[in-house]
């Protein structure tokens, strides 16, 4: 390992309480931003971290920003301190830094992973230059109960996509060469299982099989790492009664024994503390006991390794190879994005004033956002709109919005330059009067004389821009919700604006799958609109009007009714499975909707429409050691030119656990233009079949699957293989 004699040098040099030192993250009180997303920030003032760096009890700082402030610390730590070991600045930055981009939920329907990588690579520019190292980011659970607030920040329910985001991701953020100016360290979270509270509610119990841990919400872990991760934050949750924070099979047998992941693990906020609260440490002292002895490095905040991990030393309760491992991983980091050589990398004032706006960075923002825009339903092809000749009316709470464009996890977003949907809308019209906004009410609350307004522009204007959905803070932590809906108040103004009889346009925003009810599920066309960052107005009128063709898909699945929660597409097959067009009765269902997803995982449609021969294998009969190749001819054959994504699952007839009805494992966008196809070609090898067995390793089973190139997760006509014996 590069580094290693400088590593163990210092180790050698370090007194216990500058080991411990390294092993504790702060809230950036000298350069303090964003109160609410951290409470503690004041916790302890200017003058108290000033002192923490100097006297080496402080190995990072999170969520400052600013290259000044972020100098004099680094300042402090590398002449002022014994060691002269440099700090790492962190943040939450999860979709943007100064511009925002979608948010990752939004991100991932455009099933595009290069897209992401360079979003992550301008937002890596962007935070670099800021003064900061190290991103809590990408967040890669695996999100399958749509009342769970983080939903927005994952890339949705298929394990497969989060793998491929995850890696993307942190390729983006990374970049090449971790000691670049520009590199941003990632932490990919929550480790793990976060994704899988119980009754999508924040914080709560995981109980799950061992083996769906592995199949599920493990893979995007990996892929992470894989892709050069170098740190990973632990969850708040528990798995099947250990605390992922004090989760010794978790951080020390799989991440380290099986994966051999050399970086270190920090917890997430107080995460480690609050093993007191779980009733899983009998105070403070036993919790840094228990997390740090798990193979939790970096305490976030909480301060119990500063308090307690030497006297757990002397006390003989913690040995000093602990301690000792758990600071030679984080010395690892701080060399391995090149700490040692250049502290003072990411704060460069000069570069700081130059890219405080990197113009092409507001392109992407809008290719990205425009690229995410899922169109459920386009009845008639109401959609696109022509940019003369109709007079439009936009209705709508979201209509002039420009507070909920951010989404969740905005910290640092120049609120300046948030482009809200009138004005995208407007900009495109060739005659900009045709256009007329009414709010015709509050997000969660009717306006006064908004209804009567909103239905009297309905009447007069040709098509309804009916722009609608949840505000931002109904995503993101401790943001659960019992009913995954459209607020009551904007629900009444959709019931209104459509007894006036004109054809509406629901443009969603949210932040989950959500359960579309009454005139919005009926409105003759549908986007899906997330949160889509710095430029969301011109992005969805790039769509409205038909100057991009949408081409996202969804990356969750949209219920028949808010009770359906968890629901996702990819489900153990039951014994008495739902078959459409059989008798209903004793059948797995539900007495008061359909069984069938109102809109699949993986739905989205075009402005042109795209027809998929059938499947060719290359054999029925793959060989163990061998590779399946599968051809498929897919042909625009509309009169635009189109993107689709071309979408491969597979089902593992019969084996040894019960298995998915559907996996996706494979897929690829492609451009078409009008009248043209293409052979789209894919190669499935064994491993691609294997899943964890009762044994909880890996293993794939001759036997018979089913296979589906199709445009969604709920269609397709499957041709059958066999996997061989070996
Ligand atoms: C969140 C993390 C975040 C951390 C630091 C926690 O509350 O769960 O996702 O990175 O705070 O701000």
């Amino acid at each position: 390992m590069p580094h290693q004699r400088r590593i163990e040098g210092l180790i050698a040099a370090m007194t216990l309480e500058e080991k411990i030192g390294q092993l504790g993250a702060f809230a950036d009180a000298l350069r303090p931003f964003a109160f609410e997303f951290n409470p503690e920030t004041f916790a302890r003032d200017a003058e108290q971290v000033r002192e923490q760096i100097r006297s080496g009890r402080v190995g990072a700082l999170f969520n400052g920003v600013g290259v000044a402030e972020g100098r004099e610390a680094q300042r402090i730590a590398v002449e002022e301190s014994r060691l002269g070991i440099p700090l790492l600045l962190g943040a939450d930055v999860i979709h943007g830094m100064r511009t925002v981009f979608p948010i990752p939920l939004g991100e991932a329907a455009s099933f595009e992973p290069d897209l992401a990588e360079r979003t992550a690579r301008a937002t890596a520019r962007e935070a670099t230059a800021a003064g900061i190292h190290w991103t809590f980011a990408p967040m890669v659970d695996v999100a399958r109960d749509q009342r769970w607030g983080r939903v927005a920040e994952t890339s949705g329910e298929d394990v497969y996509l989060s793998c491929e985001f995850a890696a993307a991701r942190v390729r983006g953020f990374q970049g090449d060469d971790l000691t670049a100016s520009d590199s941003l360290l990632t932490t990919p979270k929550h480790f793990a299982a976060y994704g899988a509270i119980s009754a999508g509610l924040d914080y709560n119990f995981v109980d799950m099989a061992p083996q769906t841990l592995r199949d599920v919400h493990l893979p995007p872990f990996k892929a992470a790492i894989d892709a050069g991760a170098l740190t990973l934050m632990s969850s708040f949750n528990d798995i099947n009664g250990v605390p992922a924070s004090a989760n010794r099979e978790l951080l020390t047998d799989i991440l380290r024994g099986e994966w051999e992941f050399e970086g270190f693990v920090v917890s997430d906020y107080t995460s480690d503390l609050e093993l007191v609260a779980h009733g899983y440490a009998s105070d403070e002292a036993d919790a840094a006991q228990k997390a740090l002895s798990a193979g939790l490095d970096m305490s976030l905040q909480s301060g119990i390794y500063a308090g307690h991990v030497a006297t757990l030393v002397e006390q003989g309760r913690l040995t000093m190879d602990e301690v000792d491992e758990a600071v030679r991983r984080v010395l690892h980091v701080k060399a391995a994005v090149g700490l040692f050589d250049d502290p003072y990398r990411c704060l460069d004032a000069g570069r700081e004033a130059d890219q405080s706006h990197i113009a092409a960075h507001d392109a992407l923002a809008r290719d990205c956002a425009r690229r995410s825009v899922v169109l459920l339903k386009n009845e008639g092809n109401l959609l696109p709109l022509k940019k003369a000749g109709q007079r439009i009316a936009l209705i709508g709470p979201f209509a002039q919005d420009t507070a909920n464009l951010g989404g969740c996890w905005n910290i640092f977003g120049d609120a300046s330059r948030m482009v809200d949907m009138e004005t995208g809308v407007r900009a495109a019209l060739e005659d900009p009067s045709a256009l007329v906004v009414v709010p015709g009410s509050g997000i969660e609350a009717p306006l006064e004389g908004g209804i009567e307004a909103a239905v009297a522009a309905a009447r007069e204007a040709d098509v309804v821009l009916l722009a609608l959905g949840e505000p931002h803070e109904f995503s993101g932590e401790a943001q659960s919700r019992t009913q995954i809906v459209i607020p009551a108040a904007q629900q009444a103004l959709a019931e209104a604006v459509a007894t006036a009889g004109t054809p509406v346009v629901v443009v969603l925003r949210n932040g989950r799958a959500l359960a579309l009810e009454g005139a919005v599920r009926d409105a003759q066309a549908i986007l899906v609109g997330w949160f889509l960052g710095t430029q969301t107005g011109p992005a969805l009128a790039d769509v409205v009007f038909g100057d991009y063709n949408p081409s996202a898909r969804l990356p969750v699945s949209f219920p028949q009714d808010a009770g359906q929660q968890p629901y996702f597409y990819n489900h153990p097959t039951t014994g008495r499975p739902n078959v459409p067009g059989t008798p209903r009765f004793f059948q797995t269902r539900w007495r008061e909707v359909s069984h069938a997803a109102l809109y699949p995982f993986g739905h989205g449609l075009s402005y042109t429409r795209f027809d998929y021969g059938a499947p060719q294998l290359d054999t029925a009969r793959l060989g163990w050691d061998d590779a399946l190749t599968i051809r498929t001819r897919v042909a625009n054959q509309g009169t635009r030119d189109g993107e689709e994504v071309v979408q491969l699952y597979l089902r593992d007839r019969t084996a040894s656990r019960v298995r998915p009805v559907r996996e996706l494992k494979r897929f690829r966008k492609i451009a078409l233009a009008a009248g043209a196809s293409q052979e789209v070609v894919f190669t499935l090898t064994r491993a691609d079949l294997e899943f964890h067995g009762v044994d909880n390793r890996p293993v794939a089973e001759p036997g018979l699957f089913d296979l589906w190139v199709a445009p969604s997760s709920a269609v397709g006509d499957a041709v059958t293989f066999e996997l061989l014996a070996p």
